[in-house]
């Protein structure tokens, strides 16, 4: 117990640490920030496309079928899915000069762009119920409609 409390008052002096030590460097500029946000959208992107790449590998059938990878995958995504408004709303990079696709109008209809990420946390969650089932040709049957929420926000806020 003492020993725990130790640990914890010591992490709470390296966070402390930490944050007087960043308090001394300069502030990121706007486009700093603006850059570091949209690294960490796409960052994201590419996180769901990996794990929903494995599931769709198993309808193209390069890579093995296995229900327990297909559910655990489906809730990877499902609980990223809400990080998709959260990091667009929270940098508006439209005024500056970042390496992007996100099409400008996402912060002019931001309620219908998270109700595409909402879609997709929709079909995510209900693609894990099928794959948990573990019925192959449910499981391989739900995927088109799974991956269809990812192209429909694509269609509407990416650029071709
Ligand atoms: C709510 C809208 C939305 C949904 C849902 C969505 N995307 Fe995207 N996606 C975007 C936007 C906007 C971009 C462009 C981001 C940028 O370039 O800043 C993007 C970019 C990407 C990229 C390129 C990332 C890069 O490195 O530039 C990949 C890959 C991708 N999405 C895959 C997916 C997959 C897979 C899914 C579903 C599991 C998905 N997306 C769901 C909107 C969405």
């Amino acid at each position: 117990m003492l020993k725990r409390i130790a640990g914890i008052s010591l992490l709470l002096a390296g966070t402390t640490g930490l944050f007087s030590v960043s308090a001394q460097q300069a502030e990121p500029t706007p486009e700093q920030l603006a850059a570091q946000a949209t690294n960490t959208r796409q960052a994201l992107f590419q996180v769901l496309f990996y794990n929903l790449n494995m599931i769709s590998g198993m309808a193209r059938g390069t890579v093995e079928f296995d229900a327990s990878v297909a559910e655990r995958n489906a809730n990877r995504i499902a609980a990223l899915a809400p990080m998709i408004t959260e990091v667009f709303a929270a940098n508006d990079t439209r005024a500056f000069n970042v390496e992007t696709e996100a099409l400008p109008i996402i912060w002019d209809q931001m309620d219908e762009f998270e109700e595409k990420a909402h879609n997709l946390e929709n079909a995510a969650n209900t693609f894990a119920e099928i794959a948990r089932g573990g019925e192959r040709n449910a499981i391989l049957g739900g995927i088109r409609a799974f991956g269809g929420t990812c192209g429909n926000c694509h269609e509407t806020f990416r650029e071709d």
